[in-house]
């Protein structure tokens, strides 16, 4: 295994510190595996990538990618896009995931992959291929020709390959044409990486060789992207690579990129049927602070947050009996009695709500920390588990079902919005529809577009984001 350059140097201190550590929960993926399976946080991260400003003639008139998701929480462990790669296309069902970098999918050369939905990719199929060159910006392969990837991530799952450049097409939804880009063509992966039905994943974090950083260094679409994860038993919704206007009401939080190299949020407090537990907010900023890892499951809370936040839970639900989980290998916490159908579970459930520092408030509906109990009728279970003895808040997928959640990296936020993710490209084009005026006073001079420069699939309305 080559272990050459800076970034491997980093990353093996990394691993060192994660396994020096006492705790009984790698990373920021708590040991939560069965039919909760989750993706995991990269235990390599890349060094923070300094913003780079770009020069950017015409800003406004950036094309987008707007991608459909397909599968689903419960039944998959995640969700996927699809991506084609090469010319001709050859199509990939990845698993997008903000808690990593690297896109990959299993080579025709591989060694060890798994059998995964769609065939492996075939460079020699492809006119536009070319593995990347080792110079001395890559780690370099054991005879220094080609760079190389290699990613572990918790649980001794692994991925590792040869880094190539070759043109990524986003379907047929997308204006965003097709470009270049790196990828990483897999010739091993171990663990879930193996197993999973999906052929490799889409890598949307921070860091030189995420898609998002690479569309964004060409400077083809904003330094922003979105995702909407559908509901409950539906799965599936939407994914759109670059900005978008953001809803009137979008709710917003702080996103550090100083702070960690994962997605923040300035979490506070949590309020449980309109009552705040009792918590200090620091709670919420151990270790890793509170990460939003589309690429996990479900939500890990700190011990103290945990403990208050099942009471609180709790005692709302006296109506309701405790019932045993789905898996005795599991303390699942679960009720029975409450019905089967989704839209009545807010008649049972209570609203919880999540406070940030700017005092904005994200309303989670049942179906943001319930899972439907795959044994009992009308029984649900906590989504939300004790993060063993780390200090990280890990909110994962089932937090932001049918919310909007846009991930605007060149202002450093965050924004969340409630909708229906199976109906959000309807939802966006009335809700963006201008004029769109959101009441901030301090809001930079609009922009204004002529119609006619503006396909009919562009997100209509072109808002300046309030600093
Ligand atoms: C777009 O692509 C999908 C496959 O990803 C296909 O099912 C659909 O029919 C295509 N739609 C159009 C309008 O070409
Ligand atoms: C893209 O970024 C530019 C420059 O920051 C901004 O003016 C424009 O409103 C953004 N467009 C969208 C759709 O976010
Ligand atoms: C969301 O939209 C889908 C597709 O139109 C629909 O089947 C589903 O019932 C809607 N969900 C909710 C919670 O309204």
């Amino acid at each position: 295994m080559a272990r050459a350059f800076l970034i491997q140097l980093i990353t093996f201190t990394i691993l060192l510190t994660v396994q020096s550590s006492p705790s009984t929960s790698p990373l920021l993926r708590p040991p939560h595996g069965g039919s909760r399976q989750s993706m995991l946080l990269p235990l390599f991260l890349s060094p923070p990538n300094p913003r780079r400003h770009l020069q950017r003639s015409d800003p406004q008139t950036h094309p987008n990618a707007r991608m459909g998701l397909y599968d689903d929480l419960l039944r998959n462990g995640y969700y996927t896009t699809r991506l084609w790669i090469g010319t001709p296309p050859q199509m990939f069902a990845l698993i997008v995931d903000t808690g990593s970098t690297v896109t990959y999918v299993p080579c025709s050369t591989c060694e060890q992959c798994g059998r995964h939905q769609d065939p492996k990719f075939e460079p020699e199929l492809s006119s536009t291929y070319q593995p990347l060159q080792c110079n001395l910006d890559c780690n370099c392969d054991s005879e220094k020709v080609h760079c190389v990837y290699d990613r572990q991530y918790a649980e001794m799952s692994s991925s590792s390959g040869v880094l190539a450049e070759d043109v990524l097409s986003f379907g047929n939804l997308s204006d965003l044409q097709p470009q270049r880009a790196v990828f990483g063509c897999e010739n091993q992966e171990t663990g879930d990486l193996y197993s999973q039905r999906a052929d490799g994943i889409m890598g949307l974090g921070r860091g030189d060789l995420s898609i998002v950083d690479q569309l964004v260094e060409k400077g083809l679409i904003n330094d922003s992207f979105s995702l909407c994860y559908g509901g409950m038993d539906i799965g599936g919704g939407a994914m759109v690579l670059g900005g978008i206007s953001p809803p009137i009401d979008m709710v917003f939080t702080q996103s550090d990129p100083v702070r960690s190299p994962y997605y923040n949020v300035d979490l506070k407090e949590i309020h449980v049927a309109g009552k705040p537990l009792m918590l200090n907010p620091i709670v919420f900023d151990g270790r890793h602070g509170t990460v939003l890892d589309s690429g996990t499951t479900y939500a890990y809370f700190p011990e103290p947050v945990f403990v208050a936040f099942k009471d609180a839970i709790m005692k709302e639900l006296n109506s309701l009996q405790k019932t045993h989980g789905p898996d005795p290998n599991f303390n699942d916490i679960c009720f029975s009695g409450a019905g089967s159908d989704v839209s009545e579970l807010s008649k049972t459930f209570p609203v919880v709500d999540m406070v940030f520092g700017n005092g904005q408030k994200l309303s989670l509906s049942p179906e943001n920390y319930l899972f439907r109990h795959s044994k009992v009728r009308g029984a649900y279970c906590l989504g939300i588990f004790q993060n063993g003895k780390d200090p990280t808040t890990l909110l994962g997928g089932i937090i932001v079902r049918n919310t909007l959640v846009m991930y605007d990296r060149e202002h450093s936020k965050i924004g969340f919005w409630k909708t229906n993710c199976s109906e959000l490209w309807e939802r966006l084009q009335i809700s963006g529809a201008p004029p769109q005026m959101p009441s901030a006073p301090d809001r930079e001079p609009q922009p204004t577009i002529a119609p006619t420069q503006v396909p009919d699939h562009v997100l209509p309305g072109e808002l300046q984001l309030n600093k």
